[in-house]
Protein backbone atom coordinates (compact mmCIF):
# COMPACT_ATOMS: atom_id res chain seq x y z
CA UNK A 1 0.00 0.00 0.00
CA UNK A 2 2.92 2.63 0.98
CA UNK A 3 4.89 0.99 -1.25
CA UNK A 4 2.39 1.85 -4.37
CA UNK A 5 1.85 5.59 -3.55
CA UNK A 6 5.13 6.71 -2.66
CA UNK A 7 7.43 5.14 -4.77
CA UNK A 8 5.41 7.07 -8.30
CA UNK A 9 5.40 10.56 -5.98
CA UNK A 10 9.17 10.16 -4.68
CA UNK A 11 9.66 9.22 -8.53
CA UNK A 12 7.45 12.60 -9.78
CA UNK A 13 9.46 14.74 -7.59
CA UNK A 14 12.76 13.41 -8.47
CA UNK A 15 12.69 13.93 -12.20
CA UNK A 16 10.83 17.43 -12.13
CA UNK A 17 13.19 18.64 -9.33
CA UNK A 18 16.20 16.32 -10.50
CA UNK A 19 18.31 19.34 -12.31
CA UNK A 20 17.50 22.01 -9.67
CA UNK A 21 18.81 19.65 -6.65
CA UNK A 22 21.75 18.72 -9.10
CA UNK A 23 22.90 22.16 -9.20
CA UNK A 24 22.11 22.80 -5.39
CA UNK A 25 24.11 19.84 -4.46
CA UNK A 26 26.80 20.69 -7.04
CA UNK A 27 27.19 24.51 -5.58
CA UNK A 28 26.51 23.12 -2.11
CA UNK A 29 29.83 20.71 -2.43
CA UNK A 30 32.00 23.14 -4.14
CA UNK A 31 30.86 25.80 -1.49
CA UNK A 32 32.35 23.26 0.81
CA UNK A 33 35.33 22.51 -1.19
CA UNK A 34 36.33 26.25 -1.68
CA UNK A 35 35.99 26.26 2.32
CA UNK A 36 38.27 23.54 2.63
CA UNK A 37 40.49 25.10 0.40
CA UNK A 38 40.38 28.40 2.19
CA UNK A 39 41.41 26.93 5.59
CA UNK A 40 44.00 24.77 4.11
CA UNK A 41 45.67 27.61 2.66
CA UNK A 42 45.21 29.64 5.91
CA UNK A 43 47.17 26.60 7.91
CA UNK A 44 49.72 26.41 5.45
CA UNK A 45 50.43 30.06 3.95
CA UNK A 46 48.95 32.22 7.55
CA UNK A 47 52.23 33.11 8.29
CA UNK A 48 53.31 34.26 5.19
CA UNK A 49 50.27 35.66 4.82
CA UNK A 50 50.73 38.16 8.14
CA UNK A 51 54.55 38.15 7.06
CA UNK A 52 53.42 39.89 4.22
CA UNK A 53 50.81 42.01 5.81
CA UNK A 54 53.63 42.99 8.24
CA UNK A 55 56.16 44.01 5.65
CA UNK A 56 52.99 45.79 3.96
CA UNK A 57 52.93 47.75 7.55
CA UNK A 58 56.95 48.33 7.98
CA UNK A 59 56.61 50.06 4.76
CA UNK A 60 54.01 52.43 5.62
CA UNK A 61 55.30 52.68 9.19
CA UNK A 62 58.80 54.26 7.21
CA UNK A 63 56.83 55.72 4.67
CA UNK A 64 54.58 57.94 7.44
CA UNK A 65 57.60 58.49 9.38
CA UNK A 66 59.49 59.88 6.15
CA UNK A 67 56.22 61.96 5.27
CA UNK A 68 56.32 63.23 8.64
CA UNK A 69 59.95 64.06 8.86
CA UNK A 70 60.00 65.87 5.57
CA UNK A 71 62.31 62.99 4.24
CA UNK A 72 62.15 61.38 0.75
CA UNK A 73 60.50 57.77 0.28
CA UNK A 74 61.46 54.73 0.31
CA UNK A 75 65.13 56.90 2.29
CA UNK A 76 68.58 56.31 0.70
CA UNK A 77 69.84 54.26 3.52
CA UNK A 78 67.13 51.93 3.15
CA UNK A 79 68.98 50.53 0.18
CA UNK A 80 72.28 50.08 2.14
CA UNK A 81 70.38 47.58 4.94
CA UNK A 82 70.27 44.56 3.08
CA UNK A 83 73.76 43.83 2.80
CA UNK A 84 75.38 46.48 5.51
CA UNK A 85 72.54 45.65 8.52
CA UNK A 86 69.31 47.90 9.69
CA UNK A 87 71.95 49.79 12.14
CA UNK A 88 75.14 49.38 9.67
CA UNK A 89 76.23 46.08 11.61
CA UNK A 90 76.32 43.55 9.10
CA UNK A 91 75.40 40.21 10.54
CA UNK A 92 77.36 38.36 7.47
CA UNK A 93 80.93 38.18 8.07
CA UNK A 94 81.52 38.43 3.88
CA UNK A 95 79.91 42.54 4.51
CA UNK A 96 81.62 45.61 5.53
CA UNK A 97 79.93 47.13 8.75
CA UNK A 98 79.51 50.47 8.46
CA UNK A 99 78.62 51.22 12.13
CA UNK A 100 81.05 53.89 13.82
CA UNK A 101 83.53 54.13 10.85
CA UNK A 102 84.88 57.83 10.53
CA UNK A 103 82.84 59.90 8.65
CA UNK A 104 86.12 60.92 6.49
CA UNK A 105 87.30 56.95 5.85
CA UNK A 106 83.45 56.32 4.67
CA UNK A 107 83.57 59.45 2.53
CA UNK A 108 86.86 58.84 0.77
CA UNK A 109 85.91 54.91 0.47
CA UNK A 110 82.57 56.14 -1.34
CA UNK A 111 84.06 58.36 -3.41
CA UNK A 112 87.01 56.09 -4.34
CA UNK A 113 84.17 53.40 -5.30
CA UNK A 114 82.90 56.50 -7.72
CA UNK A 115 86.41 57.50 -9.36
CA UNK A 116 87.51 53.81 -9.89
CA UNK A 117 90.21 53.97 -7.33
CA UNK A 118 88.46 51.33 -5.82
CA UNK A 119 85.96 48.31 -7.57
CA UNK A 120 83.52 46.15 -6.08
CA UNK A 121 80.53 45.15 -8.92
CA UNK A 122 78.05 46.23 -6.02
CA UNK A 123 79.55 49.06 -4.73
CA UNK A 124 81.12 50.54 -8.11
CA UNK A 125 77.48 51.26 -9.79
CA UNK A 126 75.92 52.35 -6.56
CA UNK A 127 78.85 54.61 -5.82
CA UNK A 128 78.84 56.22 -9.61
CA UNK A 129 74.86 57.47 -9.15
CA UNK A 130 75.42 58.75 -5.73
CA UNK A 131 76.22 62.39 -6.02
CA UNK A 132 78.35 64.28 -3.93
CA UNK A 133 75.50 65.67 -1.48
CA UNK A 134 74.34 62.12 -1.01
CA UNK A 135 78.02 60.56 -0.40
CA UNK A 136 78.29 63.30 2.37
CA UNK A 137 74.93 62.29 4.18
CA UNK A 138 75.77 58.47 3.80
CA UNK A 139 79.25 59.16 5.63
CA UNK A 140 77.68 61.03 8.31
CA UNK A 141 74.41 58.53 8.64
CA UNK A 142 76.78 55.70 9.24
CA UNK A 143 79.85 57.36 11.22
CA UNK A 144 76.88 58.15 13.41
CA UNK A 145 75.60 55.00 14.47
CA UNK A 146 76.66 52.77 16.95
CA UNK A 147 78.91 49.88 16.45
CA UNK A 148 77.98 46.59 18.18
CA UNK A 149 80.37 43.79 19.09
CA UNK A 150 80.81 40.89 16.56
CA UNK A 151 78.63 38.67 18.16
CA UNK A 152 77.78 36.59 15.11
CA UNK A 153 81.74 35.95 14.59
CA UNK A 154 82.70 32.22 16.54
CA UNK A 155 85.98 33.09 16.75
CA UNK A 156 89.07 30.28 17.31
CA UNK A 157 90.98 31.08 20.73
CA UNK A 158 94.33 30.45 19.33
CA UNK A 159 94.50 31.94 16.25
CA UNK A 160 92.89 35.54 18.08
CA UNK A 161 96.09 34.65 20.60
CA UNK A 162 98.52 34.67 17.32
CA UNK A 163 97.00 37.44 15.76
CA UNK A 164 96.87 39.87 18.59
CA UNK A 165 100.39 39.23 18.39
CA UNK A 166 100.63 40.12 14.88
CA UNK A 167 98.69 43.33 15.84
CA UNK A 168 101.10 44.09 18.40
CA UNK A 169 104.42 43.47 15.99
CA UNK A 170 102.59 45.28 13.17
CA UNK A 171 102.10 48.21 15.18
CA UNK A 172 98.51 48.54 13.57
CA UNK A 173 96.81 50.67 16.43
CA UNK A 174 99.55 53.48 15.38
CA UNK A 175 97.06 54.37 12.49
CA UNK A 176 93.81 52.74 12.96
CA UNK A 177 93.97 53.32 16.76
CA UNK A 178 94.80 52.27 20.52
CA UNK A 179 91.09 50.55 20.46
CA UNK A 180 91.11 49.53 16.47
CA UNK A 181 88.51 52.05 16.46
CA UNK A 182 90.15 54.29 13.43
CA UNK A 183 89.92 57.58 12.98
CA UNK A 184 90.42 60.27 10.28
CA UNK A 185 90.80 58.33 7.21
CA UNK A 186 91.97 55.46 9.23
CA UNK A 187 89.14 52.70 9.61
CA UNK A 188 88.01 51.25 12.15
CA UNK A 189 88.47 47.27 12.21
CA UNK A 190 87.52 46.48 15.63
CA UNK A 191 84.43 43.92 15.08
CA UNK A 192 84.77 44.04 11.06
CA UNK A 193 83.40 40.45 9.71
CA UNK A 194 86.04 38.31 9.40
CA UNK A 195 85.55 37.12 5.45
CA UNK A 196 85.50 41.04 5.05
CA UNK A 197 89.26 41.36 6.83
CA UNK A 198 90.74 38.83 5.11
CA UNK A 199 89.44 39.32 1.66
CA UNK A 200 90.75 42.77 2.21
CA UNK A 201 93.92 42.22 3.17
CA UNK A 202 94.07 39.36 0.25
CA UNK A 203 93.63 42.13 -2.19
CA UNK A 204 96.27 44.72 -0.40
CA UNK A 205 98.62 41.89 -1.09
CA UNK A 206 98.35 40.95 -4.06
CA UNK A 207 97.50 44.87 -4.96
CA UNK A 208 93.91 44.76 -6.58
CA UNK A 209 93.15 47.42 -3.79
CA UNK A 210 95.41 49.97 -2.94
CA UNK A 211 95.03 53.09 -1.07
CA UNK A 212 96.16 56.58 -1.96
CA UNK A 213 98.69 56.69 0.66
CA UNK A 214 100.22 53.38 0.20
CA UNK A 215 100.03 52.46 3.73
CA UNK A 216 98.46 48.54 3.40
CA UNK A 217 100.40 47.70 0.49
CA UNK A 218 103.85 47.88 2.89
CA UNK A 219 102.11 46.14 5.87
CA UNK A 220 100.12 43.21 3.73
CA UNK A 221 102.74 42.26 1.53
CA UNK A 222 104.61 40.37 4.35
CA UNK A 223 102.01 38.81 5.60
CA UNK A 224 101.02 34.89 4.78
CA UNK A 225 97.89 33.47 4.23
CA UNK A 226 98.21 32.16 7.83
CA UNK A 227 98.91 35.24 9.44
CA UNK A 228 95.75 36.89 7.07
CA UNK A 229 93.32 34.45 8.81
CA UNK A 230 95.10 34.98 12.29
CA UNK A 231 95.08 38.47 12.20
CA UNK A 232 91.03 38.42 11.13
CA UNK A 233 90.01 36.22 13.99
CA UNK A 234 91.42 38.49 16.01
CA UNK A 235 90.32 41.62 14.88
CA UNK A 236 86.85 40.24 14.00
CA UNK A 237 86.53 39.56 17.52
CA UNK A 238 87.41 42.79 19.39
C1 LIG B 1 74.18 44.09 -2.46
C2 LIG B 1 75.00 44.37 -1.33
C3 LIG B 1 75.34 45.81 -1.00
C4 LIG B 1 74.52 46.90 -0.93
C5 LIG B 1 73.03 46.97 -1.20
C6 LIG B 1 75.33 48.01 -0.48
N1 LIG B 1 76.62 47.59 -0.30
FE1 LIG B 1 78.17 48.72 0.35
N2 LIG B 1 79.44 47.13 0.17
C7 LIG B 1 79.07 45.88 -0.27
C8 LIG B 1 80.25 45.04 -0.38
C9 LIG B 1 80.29 43.59 -0.84
C10 LIG B 1 81.34 45.84 0.04
C11 LIG B 1 82.82 45.43 0.08
C12 LIG B 1 83.44 45.77 -1.24
C13 LIG B 1 84.86 45.30 -1.36
O1 LIG B 1 85.09 44.12 -1.11
O2 LIG B 1 85.71 46.12 -1.68
C14 LIG B 1 80.79 47.14 0.37
C15 LIG B 1 81.55 48.21 0.83
C16 LIG B 1 81.05 49.44 1.22
C17 LIG B 1 81.83 50.51 1.81
C18 LIG B 1 83.30 50.45 2.18
C19 LIG B 1 83.42 49.87 3.59
C20 LIG B 1 84.81 49.77 4.13
O3 LIG B 1 84.95 49.35 5.30
O4 LIG B 1 85.75 50.09 3.44
C21 LIG B 1 80.97 51.56 2.02
C22 LIG B 1 81.32 52.89 2.63
C23 LIG B 1 79.66 51.14 1.56
N3 LIG B 1 79.73 49.84 1.09
C24 LIG B 1 78.52 51.93 1.61
C25 LIG B 1 77.26 51.53 1.14
C26 LIG B 1 76.11 52.40 1.12
C27 LIG B 1 76.10 53.83 1.64
C28 LIG B 1 75.08 51.67 0.58
C29 LIG B 1 73.65 52.12 0.31
C30 LIG B 1 73.49 53.27 -0.52
C31 LIG B 1 75.60 50.34 0.26
N4 LIG B 1 76.93 50.30 0.61
C32 LIG B 1 74.87 49.31 -0.29
C33 LIG B 1 77.80 45.45 -0.56
C34 LIG B 1 76.67 46.26 -0.62
C1 LIG C 1 100.75 53.64 8.28
C2 LIG C 1 99.37 53.51 8.65
C3 LIG C 1 98.78 52.11 8.71
C4 LIG C 1 99.25 51.01 9.40
C5 LIG C 1 100.52 50.88 10.24
C6 LIG C 1 98.28 49.97 9.19
N1 LIG C 1 97.25 50.43 8.41
FE1 LIG C 1 95.61 49.35 7.80
N2 LIG C 1 94.95 50.94 6.73
C7 LIG C 1 95.57 52.17 6.65
C8 LIG C 1 94.80 53.04 5.78
C9 LIG C 1 95.12 54.47 5.41
C10 LIG C 1 93.69 52.28 5.33
C11 LIG C 1 92.59 52.75 4.40
C12 LIG C 1 93.05 52.59 2.99
C13 LIG C 1 92.08 53.19 1.99
O1 LIG C 1 91.74 54.36 2.12
O2 LIG C 1 91.68 52.45 1.09
C14 LIG C 1 93.82 50.98 5.96
C15 LIG C 1 92.93 49.94 5.75
C16 LIG C 1 92.99 48.71 6.38
C17 LIG C 1 92.03 47.65 6.23
C18 LIG C 1 90.74 47.72 5.40
C19 LIG C 1 89.58 48.09 6.31
C20 LIG C 1 88.25 48.25 5.62
O3 LIG C 1 87.29 48.58 6.31
O4 LIG C 1 88.18 48.05 4.42
C21 LIG C 1 92.45 46.61 6.99
C22 LIG C 1 91.78 45.27 7.14
C23 LIG C 1 93.68 47.01 7.61
N3 LIG C 1 94.00 48.30 7.23
C24 LIG C 1 94.40 46.21 8.48
C25 LIG C 1 95.62 46.60 9.06
C26 LIG C 1 96.39 45.72 9.91
C27 LIG C 1 95.97 44.33 10.32
C28 LIG C 1 97.51 46.41 10.27
C29 LIG C 1 98.67 45.94 11.11
C30 LIG C 1 99.26 44.65 10.72
C31 LIG C 1 97.42 47.72 9.62
N4 LIG C 1 96.26 47.79 8.92
C32 LIG C 1 98.38 48.70 9.74
C33 LIG C 1 96.73 52.54 7.30
C34 LIG C 1 97.52 51.72 8.08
Amino acid sequence: MMGTTTTPRKARTATATAPRSRAKRFFAWTGGLLLVAAIVAGVLYGPELIGLYQVGKQIDTIAADSVRTGGPWPRATDACVYCHGYDGNARAQTYPRLAGQPEAYLRKQLAGFAAGTRTDPTMTPLALSMSDKEIGAFAAHFSKMAPLPNATFHADPARVARGEALVKGGSCTACHGQKLEGNGEFPRLAGQGYDYLRDQLMRFKDGTRRDPMGAMAGVAAPLSQQNIDDLAQYLASR
